[in-house]
């Protein structure tokens, strides 16, 4: 047994390395690489990968290797494709607009294929049927604006139960994230299958439920995987990370087995929520919840850390915040409750969630899109298969187009056209092209909804006496662009009964 397992060891040893530089050889020799955009030098087999890009600070070591090597630059890791790496809103434009379609199939990490997710993925399928039916399907049964509409009673009621929650804690710390990320898979959840999902008494049971489940699934997805550097190291899984997240998908799952399968065996048919929907519509358990996890999964940590860094922002800025509240008084009145009506009447609401967005994009270099075509960009030769990312943090930092780019400004967007469909390349915090965010309309609703209520209800001081201007602003890429010290914050009601408008 011994002798055996040496063996398969000296096989490993020695062939591993072999195969891998006669793929370098290979792909080196076999591509002639003329006109490549300019990058780091690669070293043979190994490519950047000794660039030391920081764990969790990936976005700023790319604007930095951009102000080196210009708006679209080329890095190598491993024996991958190569990496393109667009920094300007011209290359945002040639990817998103002018090459959308051959620039639109996915990269997927090696963590996410996880078997009976990946077949059925939205998020990271090519642009195929399914894709495209499955995409439709999205515009207009979850975000049509007759849908949005009608779920408006859901956003209420499950920021209802927030705020509720905030009073009980008048003057005690909360991790704001935390519960704003419970209300956000309650919403999420509400609109799904008509259940909560997070409760917000429950601190352990939700660690080990769909949040904490989420929060884990996230984080294997940050772990630096080989099989991503090395594609032929892919099967072998060493790092076990993919067997990690099929783990926790299945767990996953399971949270809405049941509903599932009541759903299938019951007799009505009412289009109730979106399940009913997908139940009619023919889709298998396995479609149905590789989608929900395509919802839960794109639609949680998103919008929880939008709300975050508004918050900070906004607690940073007091001058932002007492116009904020200024609006919203105007508008709503004192001690009246928000209501989802008010929103269109709330510019400056608006405004702030949109610099928020500008300032913290949650995706900064969208998801990872792959060329299916050798085309030309800028000037330059992009291979097929290359793997192509939109720095969308450095667009919305550009100095040659936003002044004052580091400066929490909310009314710049007030007499602005810009908006979140991704037409105009200066600002595309949802992306823009065929791969834009399908959820961009019930984002900016349920964000514009929260912070409204957060700020309208409650005034908001820092633990121990910390001063606003010494709030940690510092940011990690994890692979949401999160705030890298937690807001913890205390809560005081400013209404003792609130009137229901
Ligand atoms: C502030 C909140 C959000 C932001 C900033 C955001 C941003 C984005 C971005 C940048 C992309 C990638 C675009 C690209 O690759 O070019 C994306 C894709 C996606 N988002 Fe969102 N998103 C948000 C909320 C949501 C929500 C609430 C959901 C679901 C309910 C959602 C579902 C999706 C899906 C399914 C995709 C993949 C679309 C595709 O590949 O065709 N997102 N989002």
């Amino acid at each position: 047994m011994d002798q055996r397992l040496a063996l398969v060891l000296q096989l490993v040893l020695f062939t591993l390395p072999l195969m891998l530089l006669l793929s370098y050889l290979f792909k080196r020799f076999s591509s002639p690489n003329k006109n490549l955009p300019p990058g780091p030098f690669r070293w043979p087999l190994i490519g950047n990968t000794n660039l030391n890009l920081g764990e969790t600070q990936t976005h700023l070591s790319l604007c930095d290797l951009s102000r080196k090597y210009g708006p679209m630059m080329m890095l190598k890791f491993g024996t991958t494709d190569p990496l393109m790496v667009a920094s300007s809103h011209e290359a945002a434009a040639e990817i998103l607009k002018t090459h959308d379609r051959i620039c639109s199939s996915r990269y997927p990490p090696n963590s996410v294929k996880a078997p009976g997710y990946f077949e059925h993925t939205m998020v990271w399928a090519d642009c195929s049927e399914y894709w495209k039916m499955v995409r439709r399907m999205w515009r207009t049964e979850l975000f049509s604006t007759k849908m949005l509409d009608s779920q408006a009673s859901i956003r209420e009621e499950k920021v209802g139960e927030l705020l509720m929650f905030l009073r009980r804690k008048e003057g005690q710390v909360v991790q704001l994230s935390d519960e704003v990320f419970g209300c956000i898979i309650n919403v999420l959840g509400g609109i799904i299958f008509d259940r909560n999902v997070y409760d917000y008494e429950r601190k352990v049971d939700n660690e080990k439920g769909m949040k904490g489940l989420l929060r884990q699934l996230m984080e294997v997805a940050s772990v630096p995987d080989l099989a991503d550097l090395y594609p032929i190291l892919g099967p072998f899984d060493l790092q076990r990370l993919r067997r990690l997240s099929s783990k926790y998908v299945k767990m996953i799952n399971e949270y809405w087995a049941d509903i599932v399968k009541e759903k299938r065996a019951s007799k009505d048919h009412s289009r109730n929520n979106f399940l009913d929907i997908l139940i009619q519509a023919d889709f298998t358990d396995a479609q149905i919840d590789a989608l929900f996890l395509d919802i839960f999964g794109a639609g949680s940590d998103t919008n929880s850390c939008t709300i975050e860094w508004a918050m900070s922002e906004l607690i940073k800025n007091p001058d932002k915040l007492l116009k904020l509240e200024d609006e919203l008084a105007n508008v709503i009145g004192h001690g009246r409750e928000v209501r989802d009506f008010h929103l269109e009447n709330l510019p400056y609401l608006h405004a702030c969630i949109k610099e928020t967005l500008r300032l913290h994009p949650p995706l900064p270099f969208l998801l990872p899109h792959k060329v299916s075509e050798t085309c030309q960009m800028m000037n330059y030769t992009i291979p097929k298969n290359s793997q192509i990312v939109v720095n969308a943090y450095a667009i919305h930092r550009d100095p040659r187009v936003w002044e004052d780019p580091l400066s929490f400004k909310p009314e710049r967007f007030l007499n602005s056209s810009l908006d979140y469909q991704g037409n105009d390349f200066h600002y595309i915090p949802f992306g823009g092209g065929r791969r834009v965010c399908p959820a961009l309309n019930m984002a900016s609703k349920i964000n514009r909804f929260l912070l409204a209520s957060l700020v309208h209800n409650f005034e908001w001081s820092l633990p121990n006496e910390m001063k606003s201007n010494e709030l940690d602003m510092q940011d990690a890429f994890t692979p949401v662009l999160v705030k890298a010290v937690p807001l913890s914050v205390m809560p005081r009601a400013k209404f003792r009964n609130v009137e229901c408008t």
